[in-house]
């Protein structure tokens, strides 16, 4: 299934895919997925937030109490070609292995495709179920602009959706019995545990700052050394700095991987840098330490050069445990599958808040992830989709739905 899309939304210049969210290359994979769902008899829905719904329901019962799986299709810049992809076609895949076994469900069954998941155009992660669970005001999600200056608001309506009803959607969330969101393996753990599957756990605590430094924008050649105010110098102090402080924390993760100098010519001493920090801990206080750590040392390397420093928080998402009842079934279903915590952010830890959620992690060879690098095997893919068949078969015969958090 993943061959079928291997082609759309490559990038020839950074290597990889880039699929932002209303990009044409994630819009072609959404077709793509309705396509495949449609194939399969599933009714197709779009909710207020444009979350994509293919649902399964052959018993015709009411639209709650449903179990729920998918995950995303947009990407990183430059990202793999399994991050969100896996969990979408595994999703479709565990329905053809219920559909072949005869399953009847006794509750419904949908496969989500969850908008904007990495944050890579509009800045803020799982934007689609933030609004989704009521934890993203959707006045703030509608001004959100990309590097283009496009807003959300914007990209909705180009999309066919109306930018005015967005916002916390409680009757889809209360269609929800239970979601689990299988997905690639984003780091070493399965390869340290020598197994092809584990069930997800804890999810770090992560959030995003946009560091503003600002100085004289002047000329290359005319400008002495002594007289400069450039932002550039202090923006590289504050990327030293991180390492550095974060080295100090054990457990913090903290990075800068974007950087925008502005207006970012050759022969031009930057005006404003721009710049955005991505911290996690498992212990939010850590994080925040981190960052107010940070914080001072941009503001004492930018008094140092003459420049002003602003940092905003653009998103913060707490450390989440996943259904640990859940969690436990799953690893039983599955013959005692190992359980793992994981770095990386995921649209279960944010409707973890309001539905029993769960995850399933699938091997990475590479043990590498948002890179061209990130890759799974196909005998292990199609462990993973047969997991989360079984999985959802176990959660499917169970007319009692989990409690809700
Ligand atoms: C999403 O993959 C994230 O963890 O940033
Ligand atoms: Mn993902
Ligand atoms: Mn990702």
């Amino acid at each position: 299934m993943l061959a079928e899309i291997a082609d759309v939304g490559r990038d020839p210049v950074r290597g990889g895919y880039s699929r932002p969210v209303f990009s044409s290359g994630e819009r072609t994979l959404v077709d793509w997925f309705t396509d495949a769902a449609t194939r399969r008899g599933l009714d197709l829905t779009v909710d207020r937030n444009g979350i994509v719904w293919a649902w399964w329901n052959p018993a015709g019962a009411p639209l709650q109490d449903a179990v729920v799986t998918g995950s995303h299709l947009d990407s990183v810049p430059g990202g793999g070609a399994f991050d969100g992809p896996l969990g979408v076609a595994s999703a479709l895949r565990a329905v053809d292995v219920l559909q072949a076994r005869g399953v009847q469900p006794a509750r419904p069954l949908a496969v989500a495709v969850f908008p904007e998941e990495e944050g890579s155009r509009y800045g803020v992660a799982c934007l689609g179920s933030r609004l989704l669970s009521g934890v993203l005001e959707p006045e703030r999600a509608l001004a959100l602009t990309d590097a283009d200056g496009v807003t959300y608001a914007q990209s909705l309506t180009a999309a066919g959706l109306d930018p005015a009803a967005i916002g916390r959607d409680d009757e889809t969330l209360g269609r929800i019995g239970t979601f689990v969101e299988l997905h690639v393996e984003q780091g070493r753990g399965l390869i340290d545990l020598d197994a092809p599957v584990a069930v997800g756990a804890a999810i770090l605590g992560h959030g995003r700052w946009r560091i503003s430094i600002t100085g004289q924008g002047n000329h290359a050649g005319t400008t002495l050394m002594a007289d400069r105010r450039d932002p550039l110098l202090v923006a590289a102090e504050v990327v030293v700095a991180v390492r550095r402080i974060a080295g100090r924390h054990p457990g913090a993760r903290a990075t800068v991987g974007r950087i925008q100098p502005v207006p970012g010519g050759t022969n031009v001493i930057a005006s404003r840098v721009d710049l955005w920090l991505d911290a996690r801990h498992v212990d939010d206080l850590v994080t925040a330490a981190v960052v107010a750590e940070i914080t001072a040392a941009a503001q004492g390397a930018a008094a140092i050069e003459g420049c002003a420093v602003e940092v905003r928080q653009e998103s913060l998402s707490p450390t989440v445990d996943l259904d640990p009842q859940l969690g436990a079934r799953m690893a039983r279903t599955l013959g005692g599958a190992p359980v793992l915590d994981t770095g990386a952010g995921h649209d279960a830890g944010v409707l973890a808040a309001r539905v029993p959620s769960a995850m399933l992690f699938v091997r990475n060879p590479t043990g590498i992830s948002h890179s061209p690098e990130e890759t799974v095997e196909d005998v292990d893919a199609d462990r993973g989709a047969l997991a989360l068949a079984d999985v959802l078969a176990d959660l499917l015969a169970d007319g009692a739905p989990a409690e809700r958090p």
